[in-house]
């Protein structure tokens, strides 16, 4: 299956790999698992007292398409609000990348981990 060159670039160049201390307040993590191919991806975002993302981090144990969809997520909540965050959808994701049909389930994947890290954030506060 062709890949399209935006997933390649984030594939072989993810951006914004890596973790935050879980235990910083200021950090909120989504974990979230595909259970068609049981890829997983943890989402963590570090989120100002006005509720205002800062930074973003993954790790993915996952397919191209996967990885590609947390790495695009990660450079677009950044600066964004909680409130706008939240509102993201998968199908943004799957144009931007043009995922095949098969591989929607990668960009939902990525919607799923950024709510859980909103999740996470409210259960928190
Ligand atoms: Fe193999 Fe996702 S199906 S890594
Ligand atoms: Fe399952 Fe991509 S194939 S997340």
């Amino acid at each position: 299956m062709a890949y399209s060159e935006k997933v390649i670039d984030h594939y072989e160049n993810p951006r914004n790999v890596g973790s935050f201390d879980k235990n910083d307040p200021t950090i909120a993590t989504g974990m979230v698992g595909a259970p068609a191919c049981g890829d997983v991806m943890k989402l963590q975002l570090k989120i100002s007292e006005g509720g205002i993302i800062e930074d973003a981090k993954f790790k993915t144990y996952g397919c191209g398409s996967a990885i590609a969809s947390s790495s695009l997520v990660t450079e677009w909540v950044k600066g964004k609000s909680i409130e706008e965050a939240q509102k993201l959808s998968n199908t943004e994701i799957a144009e931007e990348l043009a995922l095949p049909p098969v591989k929607i389930h990668c960009s939902i994947l990525a919607e799923d981990a950024i709510k859980a890290a909103i999740e996470d954030y409210k259960s928190r506060k």
